[in-house]
């Protein structure tokens, strides 16, 4: 299936297939330098595959997760470039999820004044989100995307064979992205998410059906000032929750996307109310506590005891190798266990049976950005929507509940950057498929949490 992204100035092909990942060579012009990015969290065969097509491959591990979306990657990035002699005429491959494929567009977009890159996301989010609009960028001083660029990807790939390697969290947290897109834009695809039972069939279908919403709605939107603000849906609340978890800063940010600031915390698995993600914090030694709102808590697994980009050099990169499994992947950011680890059971159930939170509770939290969209969105829809926006997020073992007071979530509520002087714009569901916005003051916005909360 093949998509295609066009505005003014910019085209190029979105390929999305089981196996795609084989023929980069045929979709993409690899015929020249190629520097492949990557993260240590992601598995290495993908990398290794376009590694495989291009005559003059070169490979850098990055270390993963959002603390990793840094000008030190950048840095990383363009030394590689540098020190292996790319033109203007070469190329990057970003392979991974948003965080690499950010990371790695920004590097492709300030060497030598820009220089083509290519899109390969292996997390459902990056697949259906970032992999179109041509947002490139890293977080710096503890804010989110601060430092970025539009450089759109000369090229997307999204083979739907990478999701088998996803953990089912992640996997439901780039549904609930899908789910979002549908609930405001495409009752057809929000039909058939219900009525399949296994979904890893017909991923390319799903894939490509949300994918194009969010391309008409930022070819339609490019300036992000009108319709683009659909795919904002459920963020007023899942943003609050997100903060009031403990999960953002709350220092003022910048307004445009961003988010927050996640102190690291084990992951848990598959939780169906918010209450059983909140546990106190746990920060490895040596670990800055910065997080961004797309982003997740990391696991103690993925901080390696020493960064090591890669066994061949200072640089990180490796030419043209064969790429060795201790070079890459073995560093996973969320395995399966990762997620069951360290979460702080006694801790739990106070909160969840609303007894005084034990220390680190209010201040130390484990939820993904979807998993506090997917909440979010249940605010902000009515009637027969709501409830089946609600048994889809059940149906995929999304939270569909959060144990905040009206008061907490309005102090967050406040900070949203929706925020325009005292209204805040929401975007509201009534019906399957349709949106509306809403200017709602503070009284309604209170209202609106009220009724969820009775
Ligand atoms: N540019 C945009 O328009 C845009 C849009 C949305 C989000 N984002 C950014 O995307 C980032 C979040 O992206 P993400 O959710 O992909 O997170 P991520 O890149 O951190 O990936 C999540 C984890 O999954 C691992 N991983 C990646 N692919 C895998 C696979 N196939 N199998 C197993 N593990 C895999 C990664 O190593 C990482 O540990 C945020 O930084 C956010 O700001 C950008």
């Amino acid at each position: 299936m093949t998509l295609q992204y066009n505005n003014e100035a910019v085209s190029y092909k979105i390929t999305i297939a089981p196996g795609a990942l084989a023929q980069a060579g045929e979709l993409l012009c690899l015929q020249r330098k190629v520097l492949v990015v990557t993260d240590k969290g992601v598995p290495s065969q993908y990398a290794e595959a376009v590694l495989a097509q291009c005559p003059e491959g070169y490979l850098l591990v990055l270390d993963g997760g959002e603390e990793n979306k840094s000008l030190d990657s950048v840095r990383q990035i363009l030394a590689a470039l540098l020190e292996h002699g790319f033109t203007r005429k070469d190329a990057v491959v970003a392979v991974g999820g948003g965080v690499v494929g950010d990371t790695a567009g920004f590097a492709a977009s300030c060497y030598m004044r820009g220089i083509d890159w290519y899109n390969v996301p292996t997390t459902l989010l990056s697949q259906v989100d970032s992999s179109v609009g041509g947002k490139t960028g890293v977080n710096f001083q503890g804010i989110k995307n601060i430092v970025g660029a539009f450089h759109h990807p000369s090229g997307v790939i999204i083979d739907t064979r990478t999701l088998d390697t996803l953990s089912p969290r992640l996997f439901a947290e780039g549904l609930a992205e899908v789910i979002k897109m549908a609930a405001t834009s495409d009752a057809a695809l929000f039909r058939l998410l219900e009525d399949t039972d296994d979904l890893r069939p017909i991923m390319e279908q799903v894939i490509s059906a949300a994918l194009s919403i969010k391309l008409r709605v930022v070819t339609e939107d490019p300036t992000e000032h009108g319709l683009r603000a659909v795919l904002n849906f459920g963020h007023t609340i899942g943003h609050a929750i997100e903060a009031a978890a403990g999960c953002s800063t709350s220092r003022e940010l910048p307004p445009e996307d961003f988010a927050s600031l996640i102190p690291p915390t084990p992951d848990g698995a598959g939780p169906s109310h918010l209450s059983e993600m909140l546990a106190p914090p746990v920060v490895p030694q040596g670990t800055s506590a910065l997080r961004g709102g797309h982003g997740r808590p990391r696991s103690p697994e993925a901080i390696p005891a020493a960064v090591s980009h890669t066994a061949a050099d200072n640089s990180g990169v490796v030419p043209q190798a064969p790429v060795s499994v201790s070079t890459l992947g073995h560093v996973r950011g969320r395995g399966p266990q990762a997620e069951r680890s360290g979460r702080d059971e006694p801790a739990l159930r106070a909160k969840i049976s609303g007894a005084e939170a034990p220390v680190g509770i209010q201040n130390g939290g484990s939820i993904y950005h979807g998993e506090a969209i997917a909440i979010g969105m249940l605010y902000m829809a009515t009637g027969e929507a709501k409830e089946r926006i609600e048994g889809l997020l059940k149906k995929y073992g999304l939270p569909t509940e959060d144990p905040f007071s009206v008061d907490e979530l309005m102090e967050f509520a406040a900070h949203d950057k929706k925020r325009s002087g005292k209204t805040v714009k929401l975007v509201k569901v009534d019906q399957i498929g349709s949106f509306r916005f809403e200017e709602a003051g503070p009284e309604e916005l209170r209202s609106i949490i009220q009724a969820r909360k009775i």
